[in-house]
């Protein structure tokens, strides 16, 4: 297997880059009136204008290039029809198979899963109807007003930022809360006011073995049954979604309130299964269909779409050209919704955990950079805080602008002020301002020579700072599924040209590992000697104040 950077795609790239080093956008804009037009694209579900990065039509031309000599649209289809390409765990990734409308057969190990997502499908409609509508009862004949969904990771960002995201689109009929963090604080800030006769505790976690949301399920259940006196009171309160439907039982959850999970869906992209069964419960069956039906537009879009206006492949090749050709260590997501809250933290651990490694398909240790850190928060926040660093540090940020048309929660006056930001970022953060216009503006003011000198400096903006917009025409279930579905299928691709394997996650197990080996020793009071000094310092150090 050749390494990408001897592609003659890729060595073409590398050289346009160091032509592209000095290239302002601000001129490119200049040059070409058409530009936005050229580079941009509008699908049903929001517009993408990639305009505002540092390319021309020969870049993208050469990065289309290198989506036809890294054989993208063949990987693609192998991972659609099913094949193993989750290569290190021999696996299917599969999750679009969660939202395809048409349930169309696909067969993993000769056993066709469409059939398992319809009955999964039925299975949610059921049960989140039943605890919406009052007629699942808890121990004392209560209805459940609350649910807790206990997770971490894939088993707990995409539900939490989804419900969170849709909070609007929610009858409040049933409140939804998260408990993720082992920290003992989170579980008892979520259960102190709730009552235990109306809970009902969701507990996902694919392997069902995740350390943390044990610990916090077997402290649920010492909640539930200190309060009803009956162990029975669990399976009117207790459900899982797991593939481990053993451990799961084991743990004491019954049989048939365990929802079925698969390996052919990486925990990171499960919010479409049974993992998303807290949206289904908070906003209703429908609701959670239409998120389907938007990610499903955009999986259709991604297998049909010629790749010159395919919008995962077009985001995927400038996270690749802006990261690997011109050398961005990290791309900031910037939501100017407030809905999107959570949104940066999601992709944090789509993108970074799916493709935050350094060897290739082979083994091989791979000599470019690849993925960025991805970091962000709600865009008006940011501009309070950090945006001074993505104006003017030494480092270039990339960034993703993402806002909608319309706010879900009209207030007078609010969305314009909003949207008006939300423009004016990716304006200044492109055009910059020098010394010159900076010293005519400040002259214009009527500040002295002297003060000028001091200052002007200080004002300058170089400008020429990458960015995308990405516009919805407003946050609901079916446009968050697009984008969703639109960043899934970015990370996907972004693997294909790197050749780094996106479905596994080995760099966890390390920590994972050394925690369980330290816990003992801490539960047994017996340090091993076989830590480092510092481990072994702050070990001493902590159990001296406890
Ligand atoms: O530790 C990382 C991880 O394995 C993620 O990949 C996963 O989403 C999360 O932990 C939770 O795992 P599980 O759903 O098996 O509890």
């Amino acid at each position: 297997m050749l390494p990408r950077n001897s592609l003659s795609s890729w060595q073409a790239l590398t050289a346009h880059a160091k032509e592209m080093k000095n290239q302002y956008m601000k001129e490119l804009f200049e040059d070409d009136k058409e530009r936005f037009e050229q580079f941009s694209v509008q699908l049903p579900s929001f517009m993408l204008d990639y305009s505002k990065n540092i390319i021309t039509k020969k870049t993208m031309k050469l990065l289309f290039a290198l989506v036809k000599e890294t054989d993208v649209e063949q990987w693609r289809d192998k991972m659609f029809t099913g094949e193993e390409i989750n290569k290190t765990e021999n696996r299917s990734v599969l999750h679009t198979a969660l939202r395809d409308t048409s349930h169309k057969a696909v067969f993993v190990k000769g056993r066709d899963i469409s059939e398992d997502v319809k009955t999964i499908l039925i299975k949610i409609r059921a049960f989140s109807e039943k605890v919406r509508e009052g007629k699942w009862l808890g121990y004392s004949g209560k209805r459940i007003t609350d649910v807790v969904s206990i997770g971490v990771g894939g088993s707990n960002l995409g539900p939490q930022m989804v419900t969170e995201a849709l909070e609007q689109y929610s009858d409040n009929s049933v409140k939804v809360h998260y408990v993720s963090n082992v920290d003992g604080t989170q579980i008892a800030n979520v259960l102190r006011p709730l009552n235990p006769e109306k809970v009902l505790f969701i507990v996902s976690s694919k392997t069902f073995t995740t350390t943390e949301t044990i610990t916090n399920a077997k402290t649920a259940m010492q909640w539930l049954t200190s309060s009803s006196f009956d162990s029975s009171a669990v399976a009117k309160h207790f459900i899982a979604v797991s593939s481990n439907k053993a451990n799961a039982i084991d743990f004491g959850i019954l049989e048939e309130n365990v929802f079925d999970m698969w390996d052919w869906v990486g925990g990171r992209f499960s919010l479409w299964s049974a993992i998303g069964l807290p949206i289904a419960i908070y906003l209703g069956f429908e609701k959670f269909s239409e998120l389907l039906e938007g990610a499903n537009e955009i999986d259709q879009h991604f297998c049909n779409a010629p790749i010159e206006t395919n919008t995962p492949v077009i985001l995927a090749l400038l996270s690749v050209w802006n990261c690997t050709f011109l050398g961005a260590q990290s791309q900031a997501i910037l939501p100017y919704d407030q809905s999107l809250h959570m949104l940066s933290a999601y992709m944090q651990q789509a993108e970074m955990e799916s493709n935050g490694k350094s060897v290739n398909w082979n083994g091989q240790h791979i000599e470019y950079s690849t993925v960025p850190t991805i970091w962000g928060e709600l865009g008006i926040n940011g501009q309070h805080a950090f945006y001074q660093y993505l104006h003017q540090s030494n480092n270039i940020v990339p960034a993703d602008f993402i806002g909608s048309v319309k706010s879900v929660t009209p207030v007078k006056g609010h969305h314009e002020t909003l949207m008006a930001n939300f423009f004016a970022q990716t304006q200044a953060l492109m055009l910059g301002v020098d010394e010159q216009q900076v010293r005519a503006d400040l002259k214009a003011k009527g500040r002295v020579d002297k003060y000028i000198d001091k200052v002007a400096p200080h004002k300058v903006h170089k400008g020429n700072r990458p960015t995308n917009t990405i516009l919805l025409e407003r946050i609901s279930p079916h446009s968050l599924g697009s984008l969703i579905a639109l960043y899934e299928h970015k990370i996907f691709v972004q693997g294909i040209i790197l050749q780094i394997c996106s479905f596994d996650q080995w760099g966890v197990e390390l920590g994972k590992g050394l925690a369980n080996e330290i816990q003992k020793e801490l539960e047994e009071g017996n340090i091993s000697n076989k830590h480092d000094s510092s481990t072994t310092g702050l070990i001493k150090f902590y159990q001296n104040y406890i």
